[in-house]
């Protein structure tokens, strides 16, 4: 008979009694089942209670990127991420701007954007009115949803309020603005947004559906410049004012064409995401937030997506990069608060205010774009990443670890990091002895 997924109660057992039951599922063995242990250092406690149906951890490699100044201060960058070189390619990027000062960011005011969608308006332009002109009492109902977050400075501050026409009637959308100072802001703005529903349906004259946080968080932004010296980039093969002319010609393919477009944008969430993820941050809210916001700045010059970054030249003939995407991230509250790994690279990186986190992940990603840039307009990506893939293939074919470091060099030297060769090579190995 099949077997069934439709477990009642599995919420209800211990975590010791689910991890049994899917290790039986899986036919796991116990060294596989191990897997999802819990790391010493890391209350069970905690992490279950973080999410539902806990069975155990799943552990990333958490990395340190070095060499990062951003706005005069050094800073060690914790990244939590499953992709070879990217943290290398972060410190290398972040060296090379130490020559310029490091990376200069800033932020605009943590305001997140909370939407409610209303529906079946009569009079949508008169509905609008209506609803701004009551500004001043929704805003003040929003607040006393959430004192603390007043108390600290934030709060509702504004509300928009947009004609949207779509295939089920126009729409009118409302916009409240809200201050979020060093938290997300998810929870505030969901709950101020439910709070407000009825009386906003009521001033409306329609009904209420969505009451929901906005990913694209545009009055959230963070913004990063750094200078990286032509004479920094020079290679055997190329002068730095060649490489400078290389990376801009990269560079400018991604600002007109989606295509590439889309993987230079993933290279920069490669260092965006590691940080995001490292901090107990929500990476997918970042991650849709900075792809819509490309989205949104292509569509004055009807584009589909731009870059997150630029690249130009300055006078001396250096590379001067910049970026700007929402940075959406908290201190307080969310898994920042309560994870002990998150908590504990927090204060490695010593950042005080949500907006200085913010800052240190957009230098983050210009440093592991310009890195990215950088090996593809010179040598190509795969070089730098071969050694860490070979190690990986090493271990993989069964190499013990004093016969990692002679296969890793075969396999580079052949150029054949392929498991069958990785075999064969350590077969032979065994069967010669040490060189
Ligand atoms: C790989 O994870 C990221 C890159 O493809 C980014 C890019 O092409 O710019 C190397």
């Amino acid at each position: 008979m099949a077997r069934s997924s439709e477990i009642s109660g599995f919420y209800k057992l211990t975590t010791a009694e689910r991890r049994k039951f899917v290790q039986e599922w899986g036919g796991l063995t116990d060294v596989e089942a191990d897997a999802y242990d819990f790391p010493p250092g890391i209350d069970p406690g905690i992490l279950n209670r973080m999410i539902e149906n806990v069975v155990g951890t799943f552990a990333l490699p958490l990395g340190i990127a070095t060499h990062f100044r951003v706005n005069g201060t050094d800073f060690l960058v914790p990244m939590a991420i499953e992709e070879p070189s990217v943290v290398a390619a972060a410190s290398n990027s972040a060296k090379v701007t130490r020559a310029t000062g490091g990376f200069r960011a800033s932020t605009t005011q943590p305001v997140m954007i909370g939407q409610i969608q209303i529906l079946d308006v009569p009079d949508p332009a008169g509905g609008r009115h209506r609803l701004l002109d009551a500004k001043d009492r929704l805003l003040k109902l929003a607040n006393e949803r959430d004192p603390m977050l007043v108390k600290f400075g934030g709060g509702a501050r504004e509300i928009e309020v947009r004609i949207v026409p779509s295939p089920r009637g126009t729409m009118l959308v409302v916009h409240l603005l809200v201050d979020a100072r060093d938290a997300g802001g998810m929870n505030a703005v969901n709950t101020m947004c439910e709070a407000l529903a009825p009386e906003v349906a009521n001033l409306a004259g329609g009904r209420v559906v969505l009451r929901i946080i906005s990913n694209l968080a545009v009055y959230r932004l963070a913004r990063a410049t750094a200078t990286f010296p032509a004479e920094k980039l020079a290679t055997d093969n190329a002068t730095g004012a060649e490489v400078v002319e290389a990376i801009l010609d990269a560079y400018t393919l991604a600002a007109v064409d989606p295509f590439r477009c889309a993987t230079h944008n993933k290279g920069i969430m490669n260092g965006i995401s590691a940080v995001v993820l490292a901090t107990g941050n929500d990476f997918r809210a970042i991650e849709s937030g900075a792809h819509t916001y490309a989205a949104f700045l292509a569509k004055d010059d009807g584009g589909i997506v731009k870059p997150l970054s630029t690249y130009e030249k300055d006078a001396k003939g250096d590379l001067v990069g910049t970026i700007e995407l929402p940075i959406a991230v908290g201190l307080i509250g969310g898994a920042t608060a309560v994870h002990p790994a998150a908590k504990a690279n927090v204060k490695v990186l010593g950042v005080k205010h949500a907006s200085e986190l913010a800052e240190v992940i957009a230098s983050v990603g210009l440093a592991q774009n310009f890195g990215a840039l950088r090996a593809l307009a010179t040598e190509g990506i795969q070089r730098g990443h071969m050694g860490l893939h070979a190690r990986n293939i090493a271990a993989t074919a069964g190499a013990r670890p004093d016969e990692v470091d002679r296969l890793v060099e075969r396999l580079i030297a052949e150029h054949a990091i392929r498991i069958d060769r990785a075999k064969e090579i350590l077969v032979e190995m065994r069967r010669t002895g040490p060189s």
